[in-house]
């Protein structure tokens, strides 16, 4: 179902976005949606390699650590679904460890084209799993699968990858609470969230030495430049990330390192940035166990198991929708 030709949503809707984004006086900010396009996805592939980044790492650790142990709290009759299809390469220790039981449907939901295509060609040839791509908003997607799978199958559905800690408290809570309108009683969703650790230890993992997660925030106004006839000139700008201990977030943003104006031509402005000025372009909140338990718990969702990465603290968290 490639209902999209673009890869990331109506261009109308990006635009209308940097206008809001970016007009606003006090903070200027961007949806962190926009940050991957097929560069930024790319990018942020290669922050995953990197060795100060052990979030990715933890959680395909654990996912191969803890699929069999997975499969054991599931039924037999089940259909797998992942939010945000990623590379798809964590997700192949959960298939196979399902599809040892019997043959298995699993429906990555993506609206980028090409992160279907990646996926594809990472999990299109596992044994006994049957694809299908569903290029589609996340609840969208879950709707669709939920009008397809069979009497008798439960769902489990995947948001792995922490990318739940790209929402607001409240957002997130908003989030589950429609996932979980959608799911019936004794499915299944497993979340990943990365956990509160030592700050310097955070810190390294979003200002590498290396300067990738830097080209991967300051790919953002290139997308702009390139797709929305910007005339940002990026070496104006530096990349910072900070931690704020309050909201237990790292927060990212473009800081403009001169006094500045930029025109947007598609979206009809032009931006103008006082020197140290900023963009906020992230957010990457970071859970205890406990903020997993009672997020889960207030939306609709019990906790049934709960593996923890030593190495990287990270969670993966098995919740059951209840009735
Ligand atoms: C994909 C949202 C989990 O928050 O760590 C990595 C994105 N940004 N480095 C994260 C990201 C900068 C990442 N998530």
């Amino acid at each position: 179902m490639f209902a999209q030709s673009l890869d990331l949503g109506p261009r109308s809707e990006f635009i209308r976005d940097v206008r809001k984004g970016l007009g606003d006086t006090r903070q200027k900010q961007l949806p962190c949606t926009y940050l991957y396009d097929e560069i930024g996805a790319a990018l942020f592939e290669a922050i995953t390699l990197l060795p100060e980044y052990g979030l990715t790492r933890a959680d395909a650790r654990l996912l191969e650590n803890h699929a069999s142990e997975l499969a054991r709290c599931l039924p037999d009759a089940i259909v797998v679904a992942e939010l945000g299809s990623g590379s798809g390469r964590k997700t192949r220790w959960v298939l196979e460890a399902l599809a040892k039981r019997r043959p298995l449907d699993y429906f990555p939901i993506d609206i980028s084209h090409s992160a279907l295509v990646k996926c594809r060609g990472e999990l299109g040839r596992l044994e006994r799993v049957r694809m299908t791509e569903l290029e589609l908003s996340y609840l969208d997607g879950l709707r669709e699968v939920m009008g397809r799978r069979k009497r008798g199958q439960r769902l489990l559905l995947l948001f792995l990858g922490s990318t739940i800690g790209n929402f607001e408290h409240a957002e997130a809570h908003e989030f589950l609470k429609a996932i979980r309108a959608h799911l019936a009683p004794g499915d299944a969703l497993l979340l990943g969230t990365d956990l509160v650790k030592p700050v310097p230890q955070l810190l390294a993992a979003y200002n590498d030495p290396t300067g990738v997660t830097a080209a991967f925030n300051l790919n953002l106004l290139a997308r702009i430049n390139h797709d929305l006839g910007g005339e940002f000139v990026l070496t104006n700008f530096e990349h910072e990330a900070v931690y704020n201990p309050a909201e237990r977030r790292i927060e990212m943003y473009l800081r403009s390192t001169s006094r500045q104006r930029a025109r947007i031509r598609e979206a009809g402005m032009t931006i103008t940035l006082k020197s140290g000025e900023t963009i906020w372009t992230e957010s990457s909140h970071k859970y205890q166990l406990q903020d997993v338990r009672e997020l889960s718990e207030r939306t609709g969702f019990r906790l049934e198991a709960q593996w923890v990465d030593e190495e990287w603290p990270f969670a993966e968290t098995l919740l059951l929708a209840g009735s």
